[in-house]
């Protein structure tokens, strides 16, 4: 033991001189930096890539390299633990972000620093490109880092080619590696199910690896999504504290190792999962992987949000800086019982309502296997003949005449194994050819990675425009897990869950390629499929089934950790107990819609929902485009209030709701407002006022943004007066 203590010893003394300035070699330090931080590599004498420092930006350059030596941690035995790119089978001794078997079966790996290359795309956006090479084998690996300066955001990726005489088997292939130096690392992660997306759970990490993870193939985030955040030496509050977020730009499968070290230092490795997907990599092929986005952020989760929210409308979100359509959605009205007349009555309730469109969802096709349930039909995507005698094309017709727009309902990945689709083509169906096939909600997934099944999937989607000029909106669903994973078509089975998601990618492409701003919907029988990568092809998602405005407010007070608001699609049903303005309300903060029976309205029901609509109208790009404040967390308070404001600090929406059923639960202190300019006065006036009822709020009273900020205001809600909206606007 005490043999092992002095060489690790020795070894410590001899890396730590390896990562300063040495006689033997100068070290090549190359910053990342935003506008407030910097992730920071350097390499060593053996020109090993590490990452030396992370954290807020120095003014000073060149104080880099003096980051290493203030670190007096226990031994390092390996010389590379905090490399940017771990490799497995040289010196790592911990979890990889790559791991190879070369041509001759060696299994090891050593990546060289080469050169860099640094430039800068636009005013605020600059990439970094790192060239890496195994001094033995020809195997190569480039290592990207995108940023974007005004939003502390990064992109990471790499791509792995070789040169080697004959095929290299990929066993691990990570987008991104981090290295985190703290005292404690606290983990925000997620888990949930069908109606209970995006559950939180924040733990300490402890030593060893934690992985989050997704088998699932599609639908990948069923279980658990990729995205988390880790704040550093203490849990971050909304205002407090250093935390990173991260996803990862994939729908499929994905890895997320968190390992913590003997060193107490903090591994990310972050990528597709490499879960019975060894990637065979021919010579002079490319393997790109897909991106890992993070945002680091000194001052809480808040202002991590504010910048993930900026740069996805800017950046990443398709049409993020556009516009959205508010619709009528008939699938909680109707189920898959309606017929043309019905839905003819529902395009007259859409317009009375007030909403742009209406959405026809899902049981209008097949005619052989009519789609009466959930049971037949999936994947014959012709108009069923009894029901809409006269097509899509009339009911199309038939929106326009009054004056709204129509959209609809698609799930064309997969199948139901009562469809002619699955008797015509059994060979485009995942499913395993020796074993009983297993359905989640009676249906299969067809095989992506073949582009027979691709080319029929842009048909669904093609089709359905070409016949319909006007359509306006898909809403693209998503139901199925992938059981038995194995694609008749395809040469090597290890790359399925792979070649699966490009291919879907490969259909988006295209579709928006000739589409490019119609407005889709990311569906996936809830929150089961939502990325930063889809998201470049989907306007909005679908954040789960459960439309309890209750059960909404605490998901998508999580959701709004990472995607902003313009994305959720939030619905009104008659999920939930409490009253339409409840639930109206809770719908509006993000983008609002309705799936109810607007005919089964009460007068002062319906005279609410169309009022709430105009003042939507009037308060969606506040809420769309401007800056979210989560003022109390609905998890360890009675009342929960968002607050969203304009970039100019001049109009606002604060949403307040009663989350307690406790005796005299209530708004019993003031809420104190975030955001707002301390020097401007500023009015409250009560939005979404129900019919018949007076709001309690004075709105000529006038307040200093300082008071607002500093004292708060207090919305008066209680038992009776659940949920108040009020609106913040700037005098003078
Ligand atoms: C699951 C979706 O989440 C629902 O909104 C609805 O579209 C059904 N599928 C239709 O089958």
């Amino acid at each position: 033991m005490k043999r092992m203590r002095e060489t690790g010893l020795i070894v410590a003394v001899a890396l730590l001189s390896l990562v300063q300035p040495t006689a033997f070699a100068q070290p090549v330090t190359i910053p990342v930096e935003t506008k407030h931080h910097a992730l920071v590599l350097q390499t060593d004498a053996n020109k090993n890539l590490g990452i030396v420092y992370m954290g807020a930006k120095l003014a000073d350059k060149n104080e880099y390299t003096h980051v290493p030596a203030m670190y007096k941690q226990t031994a390092e035995y390996t010389g590379v633990a905090n490399a940017a790119y771990a490799t497995a089978g040289s010196r790592n001794l911990f979890e990889p972000a790559i791991a190879v078997t070369h041509v001759d079966g060696n299994n090891s790996l050593d990546l060289q620093y080469v050169r860099h290359d640094s430039k800068k795309l636009d005013e605020n956006t600059s990439l970094l490109t790192v060239f890496l090479k195994d001094p033995v084998y020809n195997f190569e690996v480039t290592l990207y880092y995108k940023s974007w300066f005004n939003e502390d955001v990064t992109e990471q990726w790499s791509e792995i080619r070789h040169n080697e005489k004959g095929n290299v088997v990929l066993n691990k292939y990570a987008s991104a590696g981090l290295y985190l130096k703290a005292g404690s690392y606290w983990l925000r992660q997620y888990h949930g199910d069908w109606a209970k997306e995006m559950q939180a759970e924040e733990t300490r990490l402890t030593h060893g690896i934690k992985t989050l993870d997704s088998k699932l193939g599609t639908r990948a985030n069923l279980f658990q999504p990729s995205v988390f955040m880790i704040s550093l030496d203490k849990p971050a509050t909304e205002d407090e504290g250093t935390v990173l977020y991260g996803a990862l730009e994939w729908s499929g499968n994905f890895r997320v190792d968190l390992e913590l070290d003997n060193q107490d230092n903090l591994r990310i490795m972050a990528g597709i999962n490499n879960y019975a997907s060894p990637y065979i990599l021919k010579a002079g092929e490319v393997f790109t992987t897909p991106a890992f986005v993070s945002v680091l952020s000194s001052n809480g989760k808040g202002e991590a949000s504010r910048k993930l929210h900026n740069w996805a409308r800017n950046y990443k979100l398709l049409d993020g800086k556009g516009t959205r359509l508010t619709l009528l959605n008939n699938w909680e009205a109707t189920y898959f019982d309606f017929n043309e007349a019905k839905l003819k009555e529902l395009l007259k309730d859409t317009k009375k309502l007030g909403v742009d469109l209406f959405l026809l969802d899902d049981g209008w096709f097949a005619n052989k296997y009519p789609r009466n349930d959930d049971k037949a039909g999936l994947g014959d995507w012709q108009e069923n003949k009894k029901k809409l005698p006269n097509g899509i094309s009339s009911l199309v017709q038939e929106a326009q005449a009054n004056g709204v727009k129509f959209g609809i309902w698609i799930e064309p990945e997969m199948v139901n194994p009562k469809s002619e689709l699955y008797e015509q083509h059994p060979d485009w169906v995942v499913k395993q050819p020796g074993r009983p096939e297993h359905y989640f909600r009676n249906q299969l997934v067809l095989d992506l990675s073949n582009p027979a099944v691709q080319d029929f999937v842009f048909n669904v989607v093609d089709g359905l425009f070409t016949k319909n000029p006007t359509l306006a909106y898909i809403k693209w669903d998503c139901n199925a897990v992938i059981y038995n994973a194995y694609a008749a078509r395809l040469g090597n089975q290890s790359h399925f869950y792979i070649k699966y998601v490009q291919g879907l990618y490969a259909v988006l492409e295209r579709i928006r390629k000739k589409y490019p701003t119609v407005p889709m919907m990311l569906c996936s029988g809830g929150g089961g499929r939502v990325d930063y990568a889809a998201l470049q092809y989907f306007t909005e998602f679908w954040p789960s089934d459960n439309t309890d405005p209750l059960e909404r407010i605490f998901m998508q007070w999580e959701y709004s950790y990472f995607y902003p608001a313009i994305t959720s699609a939030n619905h009104v049903t008659d999920w939930g107990k409490q009253p339409i303005k409840f639930r109206t309300d809770v719908a509006m903060m993000g983008k609002l819609g309705f799936d109810i029976v607007v005919s089964h309205l009460k007068e002062k029901d319906m005279t609410f929902c169309q009022e709430a609509l105009k003042t939507y109208n009037a308060v969606k790009p506040i809420i769309w485009q401007g800056d979210q404040y989560r003022l109390q967390d609905p998890l360890t308070n009675a009342v929960a209030a968002v607050l969203y404001i304009n970039k100019e600090k001049t109009t606002g929406v604060v949403f307040n709701y009663l989350v307690s059923n406790r005796y005299d639960a209530g708004s019993l202190l003031p809420i104190r407002f975030k955001g707002l300019d301390p020097a401007k006065k500023y009015t409250l006036k009560e939005l979404n006022v129900y019919p018949g009822t007076t709001s309690t709020i004075d709105s000529s009273k006038v307040y200093s943004g300082e008071f607002l900020m500093k004292v708060g205001f207090n919305p008066d809600v209680k038992a009776g007066r659940n949920s108040v909206v009020l609106e913040v606007k700037a005098v003078g």
